[in-house]
């Protein structure tokens, strides 16, 4: 599937969205090495800080129907007139699955998209030593 393709996903997954209090929707799209796509949205809480991204969204629900492993991930924010990169926390959540060259591409409603990667998003990643994923 091309970026495209998987960032089209990201938008409609958005429509998902749960957030009522930031009105900011987010949707992600995980594209998994069987060749499914996994989707995700932001889901809030009124206990604000137990808020989901949609990325940790995507990344729990395709590990829960126990997909393992991913070849790239798209983010889409409707709400936003540049392109939102992941949050700090979902850039350390994804680290755990994905290879420093797994390919990201976020964008909102307008202002393009970036396509970067995982070891752009989070250089000097510590800890990896300690992770038991087998992400290559
Ligand atoms: N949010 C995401 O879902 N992903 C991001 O990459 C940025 C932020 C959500 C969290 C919250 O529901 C809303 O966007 C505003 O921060």
């Amino acid at each position: 599937m091309d970026a495209d393709k998987l960032f089209e996903l990201a938008n409609q997954a958005a429509t998902k969205s749960y957030s009522p209090y930031s009105r900011f929707r987010v949707g992600a799209a995980l594209l998994c090495e069987d060749g499914s796509v996994v989707t995700g949205a932001n889901i809030e809480n009124r206990s604000f800080g137990l808020t989901i991204c949609a990325e940790r969204s995507a990344i729990v629900s395709a590990l829960s129907q126990g997909k393992t492993r991913f070849s790239a991930l798209a983010i889409a924010c409707p709400d936003a007139s540049y392109p939102v990169s992941p949050c700090g926390a979902c850039r350390q959540f994804l680290s755990e699955f994905v290879a420093p060259d797994f390919p990201v591409r976020f964008g909102g409603a307008t202002g393009g998209v970036v396509d970067t990667t995982m070891g752009t998003l989070m250089p000097f990643d510590a800890l990896h030593e300690l992770s038991t994923h087998d992400a290559d």
